[in-house]
């Protein structure tokens, strides 16, 4: 089983969570299934991955062979915010409420453990989307409410507003994104940063064509390198540059969402808690911060004004 991080002063959540972007929704029952059978016990999914429906097939299937209770596994999802910028409505305080019952319908659950704000697009009406989702905490259909891909100015914004502070903020984290300050007001502010896409240095990463992000040649050439610093740093320690790239995240204190299609992968993305890295490697990581995420093909959200 994997370690666990204080989410809020009365609620764990296991560190390691199975990342479901890109699951197709006909191969996400089993593909939730095998994860859960592998040990995952979180699981992230959104309204707009269109997969909620699986990853709740496949919970029910593993509860039912497994013996395990709904409340042995964390779940979370997301609020797609709309984006008047996109030509699509925002949502509002009543379409929120509206959104939580659908997802959870999807889901065929009584509750989430976690639900986000997928990205703070309009203004006006991530308020009206925060204070919606704060009451579906107070009705008791989110244990836990976050933001994702908010800045600390966003955050700000809504703590202004007389809003409760998130309990987390999901944010493209990896070598080539630190986001240094952004995890530092997180960090004094006591809002738990859940890393994702941590693998974006792999060449594997997202290699699938139509699988859209922002990353560049350069970085692609990159990671394909012999001497790529995460392929020494793997072969030193005996794990691949995939547990690298994630035990990194682990010892940063952020929690983490691999996505993988195969069981091979999802096993080992698991695999983290035998080796550590060195002061040294670490140290050299510090140096790799290329500033903003490209898991997105529009660019880091947390650009949104
Ligand atoms: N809030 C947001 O805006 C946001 C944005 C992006 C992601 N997320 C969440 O974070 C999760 C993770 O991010 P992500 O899906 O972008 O990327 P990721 O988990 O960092 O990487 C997934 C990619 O790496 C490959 N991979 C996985 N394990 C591997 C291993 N051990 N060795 C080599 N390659 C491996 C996968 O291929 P295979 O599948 O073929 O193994 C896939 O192409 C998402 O699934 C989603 O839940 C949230």
């Amino acid at each position: 089983m994997t370690a666990t991080l204080k989410l809020t002063p009365t609620i764990q959540m296991p560190a390691v969570g199975f990342g479901t972007y890109l699951i197709k929704p006909e191969e996400a029952a089993a593909a939730v299934k095998t994860a859960l059978e592998l040990g995952y016990r979180h699981i992230d999914t959104a309204e707009v991955y269109r997969n909620e429906v699986g990853v709740g097939e496949g919970l029910r299937a593993f509860l039912a062979e497994s013996g395990l209770k709904r409340d042995d596994v964390f779940i979370t999802t997301k609020l797609w915010p709309g984006n008047s910028a996109w030509g699509m409505t925002p949502r509002t305080y009543a379409t929120t409420l509206e959104a939580m019952n659908t997802s959870l319908a999807n889901l065929q659950l009584d509750y989430v453990d976690l639900y986000l704000i997928h990205a703070p697009f309009d203004p006006d009406e991530r308020r009206e989307q925060w204070r919606a989702i704060a009451e579906l905490r107070r009705q008791g259909k989110a244990r836990a409410i976050g933001v994702s891909n908010f800045t600390g100015a966003h955050i700000d914004e809504l703590v202004a507003a007389g809003l409760p502070k998130p309990d987390a903020n999901q944010i493209e984290l990896h070598p080539w994104s630190q986001k240094p300050d952004l995890v530092a007001y997180l960090e004094a502010n006591d809002i738990l940063p859940i890393a994702y896409s941590s693998l974006v240095p792999l060449a594997s990463w997202r290699a699938t064509p139509g699988q859209e992000s922002a990353k560049t040649a350069q970085m692609r050439a990159d990671g394909a390198a012999e001497a790529s610093p995460f392929r020494v740093m793997a072969e030193r320690l005996g794990v691949s540059e995939a547990q690298v790239l994630l035990r990194w995240a682990l010892q940063r204190g952020y929690a983490v969402l691999p996505k993988s299609t195969s069981a091979a992968r999802m096993a080992q993305n698991l695999d983290l808690f035998s080796f550590a890295l060195s002061d040294a490697d670490t140290a050299a990581i510090a140096e790799m911060d290329r500033g903003d995420g490209v898991a997105w093909s529009v660019g880091d959200p947390t650009r949104a004004r």
